[in-house]
């Protein structure tokens, strides 16, 4: 089957396989033209018609047998994808300080599952009762302001689609000295995408009144470690959300039940969970949340602080740790970029360690902020390689080799690593976490 898959290959190979870079990478069009050549004919194409009626007449399954299953009040996936999970932890001597990391290996497309979304939490979930629940504007602004939920909810909402990124994202893919032998999730899975849907903060901080003085924001949660971050007016009034939904039924507990922050770009825990209240105020309050942790730590010991935006990156998720590839032969590299400088304009991938690279199709929609996911062609020959992906965005920043990072910033910082991912495919086509 196999020899006859790649004859028909081989056949067409000048029409069909156009070489965008070194070691089997190919323009997409290889999909878009000749699916069925490279796939569907060299297998279905086999069948005798006996195989066929046996299909069709005696082999019906056991689901074909008797009546599904009727209809239910609330959804759950198929049990056959149990195994799509999150992996969770936490910080040692605690149960509430830890992260939850989506499986990004598992999924495809651009907007992550409210079930698999990564989580962060400083001291747990709080259960918010929304009756309860209050939110206060005050500071530096004419009225001081009081919203529950039901008030919040007549102003008007809009709907955006943003990623969301744990400022210690990807650390341990390349700031550790020898690599991590982890999958793609466990690695890279502190970021994940939603449509979040609410009340602009604008509306709200110019019906307070905000004095002319006033410069900075004080958002602070309703978590028992009331976690609380300094955000600059400008973001404030630029592209701030106080978010209600997510994926269009309301935030889970998880994510910040039933109100939280929304700030597109900006590292995970600015978009404060739980809100309670946003302070205005002249300056930066310099919470225990951005002066003890949040900052990053230089080589000459100094630290920097309010390092806000996430940097562009992007990483291959299949193939990728665990998803071995079967055999030589045509595969789809898959895999996301993003950037919180604004959208991509363009993924390029190598499959030989870096020395050559083709671009990748991007899949739309390509949107601001938002995850975007890439696509590449590409012919295994069976041969131990390095695969990899770099991003750039719009205003050109690229993503940057683990080589050049350090050589930068040093091994001590703990936030904001956007190196790039090389995956080792050996000769079993496995996939490994590996530096080059
Ligand atoms: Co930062």
């Amino acid at each position: 089957m196999e020899s006859n898959v790649g004859g028909i290959v081989e056949s067409k190979s000048k029409r069909i396989e156009e070489s965008v870079a070194g070691n089997g990478l190919l323009h997409r069009r290889v999909f878009l033209t000749q699916a069925g050549a490279l796939f569907g004919a060299g297998t279905m194409g086999m069948l005798g018609s006996e195989t066929t009626n046996a299909q069709n007449m005696q082999g019906r399954p056991a689901w074909m047998q008797s009546p599904g299953k009727g209809v239910g009040a609330y959804g759950t996936r198929a049990r056959f994808e149990d195994h799509v999970q999150r992996a969770a932890g936490s910080a040692p001597g605690t149960t509430g300080a830890g992260a939850s990391r989506t499986p990004l290996q598992h999924l495809e497309g651009i907007i992550t599952p409210n079930s698999l979304h990564f989580e962060r939490h400083h001291s747990g979930i709080p259960e918010i009762d929304p009756n309860e629940h209050r939110f206060l504007i005050h500071g530096l602004v004419d009225r001081p302001l009081i919203f529950d939920m039901d008030m919040l909810s007549r102003y008007p909402m809009i709907s955006k689609i943003h990623f969301i990124e744990c400022s210690g994202n990807s650390r341990v893919s390349g700031l550790i000295d020898e690599p991590v032998d982890q999958n793609c999730g466990m690695l890279h899975g502190l970021v994940s995408c939603s449509e979040w849907t609410g009340v602009p903060l604008s509306i709200l901080l110019d019906e307070a009144g905000v004095d002319p003085s006033a410069r900075w924001i004080l958002a602070e949660g309703s978590d028992s470690a009331a976690m609380s971050r300094s955000v600059p007016m400008a973001k404030a009034m630029d592209d701030a959300i106080i978010a209600i939904y997510q994926n269009g039924e309301r935030l889970r507990p998880d994510n910040g039940y039933p109100m939280r922050l929304f700030l597109p770009g900006f590292e995970g825990n600015t978009s404060v969970k739980w809100l309670r209240r946003i302070k205005v105020t002249a300056e930066p309050t310099m919470t225990k949340d951005e002066t003890s942790k949040y900052t990053d730590l230089l080589d000459d010991g100094t630290s920097l602080m309010f390092t806000y935006p996430m940097a562009v990156k992007s990483v291959i998720t299949s193939p990728s740790p665990g998803l071995d590839l079967n055999g030589a032969g045509i595969y789809e590299i898959s895999g996301i970029a993003w950037s919180g400088g604004g959208h991509i304009s363009k993924v390029e991938v190598s499959a030989d360690g870096g020395s050559t690279w083709g671009e990748a199709a991007l899949s739309e929609p390509v949107l601001d902020r938002s995850l975007t996911r890439f696509r590449m062609a590409w012919r295994w020959n069976g041969a131990p390689t390095v695969i990899m992906s770099r991003a750039i965005d719009n205003t050109g920043a690229i993503q940057p080799t683990r080589d050049s990072i350090i050589a930068e910033k040093g091994m001590k910082f703990a936030y904001h690593y956007n190196g790039i991912q090389s995956w080792a495919i050996d000769a079993e086509g496995r996939a490994v976490n590996t530096y080059v």
